[in-house]
């Protein structure tokens, strides 16, 4: 059984069709890699299943659970929590304020003390600077935050919206050495990239959308091997 499931979604902005007809499967702890060009859907695809947005059709499932219709906050009481691109920090909060902000669901709350000590050893920068204003950060040491934020609210399934755009080359490689590392606690991670060759290295398994369709699938080093796909977005 898939820990979320996908089913035949179709998203619309306005006359834009954007999503047509997508299916999906992320399984219980595994890291799934979902790559795609600019423009091709990968925003829209955690929008909706973070419940920021609705599908026009189709079916979401989480835990064999009908989960199509929930809002936000539904959704993240399940544990389905997104990492927004772009980071997104509180600007005028400290580091640790931003932190606190991520566990404010009940069940989270009661561990947010060893929560923060965990995140802090994920990220000895943060544990430096928990008390600087998270806008005078660097950019890596935002999508720290941004990250580390997220885990604050104890995610069964962790989306991550391009963790690594942006950001240099050595922080780039920090990043997916963390993501990896989070992973060894047994939740499941949705990583959305334009960085293919690095993220379908980490990823069990992924998925290429398309123009809003998914166009492959399989596992990271089948994708990663895949003539088309070396070609499109490897650049060899
Ligand atoms: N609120 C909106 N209203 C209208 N169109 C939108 C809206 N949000 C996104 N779109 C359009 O939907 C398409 C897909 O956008 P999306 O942000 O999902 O792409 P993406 O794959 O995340 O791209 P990127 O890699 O650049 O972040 C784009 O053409 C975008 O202009
Ligand atoms: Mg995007």
């Amino acid at each position: 059984m898939p820990l979320l499931d996908v089913r035949n979604i179709n998203v619309s902005y306005d006359d834009f069709h954007i999503l047509k007809d997508v299916s999906l499967c992320v399984k219980m702890g595994e890291i799934l890699a979902v790559i795609g060009a600019n423009s091709a859907g990968k925003s829209t695809l955690l929008k909706l299943l973070s419940g920021l947005i609705q599908s026009d059709s189709g079916d979401i499932f989480f835990k064999s659970n009908p989960i199509s219709g929930l809002d936000m906050h539904e959704i993240a009481r399940l544990g389905i929590i997104q990492v927004p691109e772009g980071r997104r920090v509180f600007p005028f909060m400290t580091v640790f304020e931003n932190l606190l902000v991520g566990s404010f669901m009940t069940k989270a709350r009661q561990k947010r003390s060893e929560t923060v000590e965990y995140v802090f050893n994920l990220f000895p920068p943060l544990k430096e600077r928990r008390k600087q204003l998270a806008g005078t950060l660097s950019g890596g040491e935002q999508q720290m935050l941004a990250i580390a934020r997220g885990l604050m609210a104890l995610p069964v399934l962790l989306m991550l919206d391009e963790p690594s755009t942006g950001l240099a080359p050595i922080m780039v490689e920090n990043i997916f050495k963390v993501i990896r590392e989070i992973d060894k606690e047994g939740l499941a991670i949705l990583l959305v990239e334009q960085n293919v060759q690095k993220s379908l290295s980490i990823a069990e398994r992924g998925y290429v959308l398309e123009a809003g369709k998914i166009k492959l699938e399989g596992s990271g080093k089948a994708l990663a091997a895949d003539p088309y796909v070396k070609k499109a977005y490897l650049g060899l």
